[in-house]
């Protein structure tokens, strides 16, 4: 499969800043694949999303776009990309349904702006002043303007933050099938939620170097504790019994505990993504 990016060696500075805020970072997105950069806050991951978009220029290192130098790129290259902000921007005075008239104008290829509106359930409330739109209703909307292009390259800068669970849902379920279709997305977040749930590989960036690139899978299965605890139900109370994962097939005390207790759980003993987060970069959610 073709990269989508390639990423190699990455610096930047910020004009106003002494240092680089990103620090010789390689890494590629493929093409169809869901790419989650994952990181503390102020680790660099919403400045890589502006790189990548061309929003800031100024930085060394090689990007490249499809096999192409990225600062090479024409306008051409903002028809296929969509942009999810980290902040959503629109113009509040003016209503949902103007914002999204006005963003499409920009664009050749058009998406139905009314399906779009009507999956996240905002249809029916287009006609109100985004400045009276609630936060998540915002955040919503960001999400739809990201898509108003039908763009073969996603970029989403923490999609689902401040969202509650029914409509983190519908978003990560368009994310997904965006994906079905061909496309590409580039997700930064530190909600693990959604990296379990979407992303097929990921890094994580740490004061603005890139640490581990891997899938959930994989690093679920390095940090994971290989173990079995199980639950159950004894006098009245609940107990619980650990047993080592290898050789659980010969554990003769593991048996005789299924058959003779009621048991209430069964787990293996998987790290969960928030351990992992912590341990790969070294500091605790934001
Ligand atoms: N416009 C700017 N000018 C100067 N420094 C900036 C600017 N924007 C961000 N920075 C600095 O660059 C570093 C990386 O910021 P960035 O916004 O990329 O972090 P982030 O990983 O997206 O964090 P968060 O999870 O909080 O969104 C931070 O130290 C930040 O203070
Ligand atoms: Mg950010």
């Amino acid at each position: 499969m073709q990269n989508a990016f390639t990423i190699d060696n990455l610096t930047y500075k910020y004009p106003t800043a002494k240092a680089d805020v990103i620090k010789g970072i390689t890494f590629d997105v493929r093409q169809g694949e869901i790419f989650g950069l994952l990181g503390p806050s102020g680790a660099g991951k919403s400045t890589t999303q502006k790189i990548l978009t061309k929003l800031l220029d100024g930085y060394n290192g090689m990007i490249s776009y499809f096999d192409k130098d990225l600062k090479k790129q024409t306008n051409a290259f903002y028809e296929e990309i969509g942009v999810g902000f980290e902040m959503p921007v629109h113009f509040g005075k003016l209503t949902a349904i103007e914002n999204m008239n006005y963003f499409s104008s920009f664009y050749k290829n058009k998406a139905n702006i009314r399906e779009l509106m009507e999956r996240v359930g905002l249809w029916e409330h287009r006609n109100i002043k985004v400045i009276e739109y609630s936060k998540g209703m915002k955040v919503r909307l960001n999400f739809v303007r990201s898509m108003l292009n039908n763009p073969k390259v996603l970029f989403l800068d923490e999609v689902t933050n401040g969202l509650d669970p029914k409509n983190a849902k519908i978003i990560k379920d368009m994310i997904a099938e965006y994906k079905q279709n061909g496309g590409t997305v580039f997700l930064t977040t530190h909600l693990m939620n959604d990296v379990e749930q979407l992303c097929d590989r990921i890094a994580f960036c740490v004061e603005g170097t890139l640490g581990e690139t891997s899938t959930p899978r994989d690093l679920k299965l390095k940090y994971g504790k290989r173990e079995v605890k199980v639950e159950y139900h004894e006098n009245g109370a609940t107990e619980a019994r650990t047993f080592e994962l290898d050789g659980i097939g010969d554990n003769d005390e593991f048996h005789s505990l299924l058959k003779a207790k009621k048991i209430e759980t069964i787990h293996s003993g998987e790290t969960s993504m928030e351990d992992i987060f912590i341990i790969v970069t070294g500091v605790g959610l934001k």
